[in-house]
């Protein structure tokens, strides 16, 4: 009966992943969640499982070492599974700080707390233990048009967010090679599916163009993007925590590179294409809602993500291809408009009438 310790659980991934284990693994493991709740974090992404005996939610922020103290103190922890962080990059550059604060600072409480909780009196560790550190391929900087980030592509993050991001994996490598620390660091490119706060570009869009408002494209719509849907990155976290080589990082992408106009043009013609002829939002919904606006400070033209490592070792593929998974989220964004109405009353507005609106 392995015990996991979850960080921002109430996320878009960690729900993902959180879902992913409980009903792969159902009572064989236990689930804690960790997470501070933040504007994108939402107990309502987990309501189906939060009555299982074997699943506990902790409000608490990872920053604070008293909190994360007694989490080890209080229960046998078995792998640490990190994703609690500032995760969105035009919110970095308008607030650098709480990106350093809680990726770069939190990481270090988590480490520092991991390590004193599994390294034994005569050193070394607590067998079987493992920390996952979930990272981005952002880290790695901006391709141009031909090649791949490989785990040994040397690190060029741009944003504060993936300068943040960096760091904290630096933390992790650093005591692997300073404590031979059990961990793993994945990397790995854009999540799209289910409980995606509406300030990504997928759920944006699709929240904009159902509500008959203009759908921003940054700067020439010809950034590219490898998109991943969230249950494949869900599986590959649970292959690396049980097949991935101690050490090492793991580069996990879809292989489905896309242009932004590309992805903004498909999911308003899937939304004609779904909506109810009597629908009365099928009116407004035409690719004329698209509009250019202000390109991102700083903005990396292309990612793209050799997942060739975590295939030969640890097996994984992805399953669902793009086609697939968009039709999947755009259905599912129309069956959830209440979770949606839910996140996007109060600040929401505020935010995208400072963010988004043609700038
Ligand atoms: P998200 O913004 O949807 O969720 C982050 C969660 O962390 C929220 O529940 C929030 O409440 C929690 N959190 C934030 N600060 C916290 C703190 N100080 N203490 C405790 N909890 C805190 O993010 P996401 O998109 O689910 O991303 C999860 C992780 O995956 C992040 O580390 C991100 O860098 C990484 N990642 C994301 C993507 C992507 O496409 N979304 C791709 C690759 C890697
Ligand atoms: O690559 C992995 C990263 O993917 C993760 O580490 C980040 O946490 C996650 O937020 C995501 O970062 P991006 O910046 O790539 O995702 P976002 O959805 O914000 O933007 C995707 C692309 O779309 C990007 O090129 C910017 C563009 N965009 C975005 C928004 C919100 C627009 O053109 N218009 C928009 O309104």
């Amino acid at each position: 009966m392995r015990t996991y310790l979850v960080t921002g659980g109430a996320g878009f991934i960690g729900s993902n992943f959180i879902r992913f284990m409980l009903e792969k693994y159902k009572f064989d493991i236990t689930i804690i969640n960790l997470d501070s709740l933040t504007y994108a974090g939402n107990l309502q992404n987990l309501k189906e499982i939060e009555h299982l005996g074997n699943y506990t939610f902790i409000k608490g922020d990872i920053c604070d070492k008293k909190i994360v103290q007694a989490v080890f103190d209080n229960h046998e922890i078995d792998r640490v599974v990190h994703f609690a962080a500032e995760s969105h990059v035009d919110r970095s550059i308008k607030d650098p700080e709480a990106f350093v604060k809680t990726n770069v600072l939190g990481t270090a409480v988590l480490l520092a707390a991991a390590n004193k909780a599994w390294c034994k009196p005569g050193g070394g560790y607590t067998e079987n233990k493992k920390f996952l550190h979930v990272s981005t391929d952002e880290v790695y900087g901006s391709l141009g048009a031909e090649g791949y980030f490989y785990e040994s592509t040397p690190y060029s993050p741009h944003s504060p967010y993936s300068a943040s991001k960096a760091a904290s994996d630096m933390l992790v490598k650093s005591y692997i090679d300073t404590y031979k620390f059990p961990a793993n660091i994945t990397n790995c490119s854009n999540n799209y599916g289910p409980y995606q706060f509406p300030e990504k570009l997928i759920p944006l869009v699709i929240h904009n163009a159902l509500n008959g408002k203009k759908i921003p494209v940054y700067g020439d719509g010809l950034n590219v993007r490898d998109w991943l849907y969230v249950e494949d990155h869900a599986k590959a976290i649970d292959m690396v925590l049980e097949n991935g080589r101690l050490f090492e990082s793991y580069n996990i992408g879809g292989h489905n590179e896309k242009t932004n106009i590309e992805i903004v043009k498909t999911i308003v013609d899937i939304l004609c294409k779904m909506l109810d002829k009597e629908d009365k939002r099928k009116k407004h919904i035409s690719r004329d809602l698209i509009t250019y606006v202000e390109d991102r400070k700083g903005h990396d033209r292309r990612y793209a993500i050799a997942s060739d490592k975590i295939k030969a070792e640890v097996g994984w593929h992805p399953d669902t291809c793009f086609d697939e998974g968009i039709r999947k989220t755009v259905r599912w964004y129309l069956d959830h408009e209440e979770w949606v109405e839910g996140i996007t009353s109060g600040d929401y507005q505020k935010y995208c009438e400072e963010m988004y609106v043609l700038r």
